[in-house]
């Protein structure tokens, strides 16, 4: 520490909000950086004082809420949908779950307006469907970067806010028209109902940056948490099936407003296989009885959308060029578990095209669509992981399928994930 990062290093739902949980245990505070509600970061907390075990999606709210003692940022990065924050803030209440004076959202985040959701869906009807969450997240970061973008601290004043968003609703009415017959879109009821959250949401605002600054100095621990995953980054990722901001570790500090000399540590989730939601590039999708059984042991359907995940062996070649642009120290493995009944386990370790070994990692989609993955196979361990609280403990197939891809990767694997609990969680030593 100070700030760890824990980021996605494939096209997300690694099972990031499982482990940022279990970090939380040692941390001060939890702030997200970038993404919106496209997120969908699951927590499973054990049972207790007579309480079933029960799970929680977050899709804004970072996955340290679950601690007491941890205070949890919505960062600058941050575009913010307030009617689906208020949602969770109240699911969260209504759980028993302390919100008031544990988090705080940056005045600089952009807002998610109605508007920007109609467009996310209306650009999905065209022939270059991304295959998106429609949480208006595209349209939201257009704004920002058109410097047109309504911002949390723009809730403050009636007038500005009301001119900005005639200006940006006018400016979208060609399509908005087409499509919806925008009649339907009232200025002056998106004020007021934006204007409600502002009253609601007033405690929670501040300038996040200075808070998280100020902790620095006081030498407070910070975890960064990232949403989606590298390969998804719009710099870096499988441009254009990306999504619209950077999930990559440089975003943490753009996102956050803290200096990248605060950060210590970065560190990969990589799931156990691969997974993809939406279209795109994936050069180990299998499209066949192996896939449907990882998505059916893994439960591979979108915590956000529901959509069924499109499933593939783990590619070595992608996480290394992940590793390398995100610059990854460590790595937690999830998800080990739902390779247990495998008989083979294979692992992608380089790409060929035309039989011949690639040696630049391809980011333009069309060569990525064309490789052809090499694959290294494993021999499957058959026995049932997730009851293991011991990494020695694991069987020995499993031991050299993870001590082989630490090799394959180059880094250190540090953690081992055999279940959605967090006491499913195994330390490599
Ligand atoms: P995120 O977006 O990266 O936070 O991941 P998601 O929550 O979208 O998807 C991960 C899914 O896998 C969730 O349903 C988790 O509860 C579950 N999960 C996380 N880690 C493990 C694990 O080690 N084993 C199993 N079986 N499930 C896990
Ligand atoms: P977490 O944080 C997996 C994908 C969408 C689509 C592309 C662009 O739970 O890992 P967007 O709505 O962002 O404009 O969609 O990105 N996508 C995700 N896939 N996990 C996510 O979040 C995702 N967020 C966006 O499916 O392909
Ligand atoms: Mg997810």
């Amino acid at each position: 520490m100070p700030v760890q990062i824990i980021l996605g290093a494939q096209w997300g739902d690694e099972g990031k909000g499982k482990i940022v949980d279990h970090l939380s245990e040692h941390v001060d505070i939890v702030a997200r950086y970038q993404g919106g509600a496209n997120a969908g970061h699951t927590v499973v907390l054990p049972p207790g004082k007579g309480k079933p075990e029960k799970e929680y999606v977050l899709h804004l709210i970072p996955s340290g809420i679950f601690h007491p003692r941890v205070t949890c940022v919505i960062g600058n990065g941050v575009v913010l949908d307030p009617v689906a924050l208020m949602t969770e803030i109240k699911q969260l209440k209504n759980a028993g779950i302390k919100v008031a004076g544990r988090l705080l959202i940056s005045h600089n985040a952009h807002l998610i307006m109605p508007y920007h959701k109609m467009l996310d869906a209306a650009r999905e009807r065209g022939e270059e469907k991304i295959g998106t969450t429609g949480r208006g997240i595209g349209p939201a970061y257009i704004d920002k970067y058109m410097r047109t973008g309504i911002r949390v601290v723009d809730l403050l004043n009636r007038d500005t806010l009301c001119k900005k968003l005639k200006r940006n609703i006018e400016s979208n009415n060609e399509l908005l028209n087409k499509l919806y017959h925008s009649q339907s879109l009232n200025v002056e009821e998106i004020i007021n109902e934006y204007q409600e959250f502002d009253r609601k949401l007033d405690e929670y605002i501040t300038d996040t940056s200075e808070y998280l600054n100020n902790a620095l100095k006081r030498k407070k621990r910070i975890l960064a948490e990232g949403a989606q995953g590298a390969l998804l980054d719009v710099d870096h990722g499988t441009y254009p099936f990306v999504t619209s901001s950077n999930p990559t570790s440089g975003g943490a500090c753009t996102g956050l407003g803290i200096p990248p000399t605060a950060i210590t540590s970065i560190v990969g989730i990589v799931k156990a296989y691969s997974t993809r939601v939406g279209n795109g590039p994936f050069p180990t999708e299998l499209n066949n009885e192996t896939g449907e059984l990882l998505r059916k042991t893994g439960g591979e359907y979108g915590a956000t959308t529901g959509r069924p995940r499109r499933c593939g062996w783990l590619d070595a070649e992608s996480l290394r060029y992940s590793i390398r642009v995100n610059g990854i120290q460590k790595i937690a493995i999830t998800k080990l578990d739902v390779l247990d009944e495998f008989k083979e386990i294979r692992v992608c370790t380089e790409f060929k095209v035309g039989g011949k070994k690639l040696t630049h990692y391809p980011t333009d989609s069309q060569t990525l669509d064309a490789v052809e993955p090499v694959y290294r196979t494993f021999k499957g361990w058959q026995t049932k992981t997730s009851g293991i609280r011991s990494y020695g403990k694991l069987p020995k197939e499993a031991k050299t399928y993870i001590e082989a891809l630490g090799k394959i990767l180059g880094t250190t694997i540090w953690m081992v994930s055999v279940g959605a609990r967090r006491d499913q969680t195994l330390i490599v030593r």
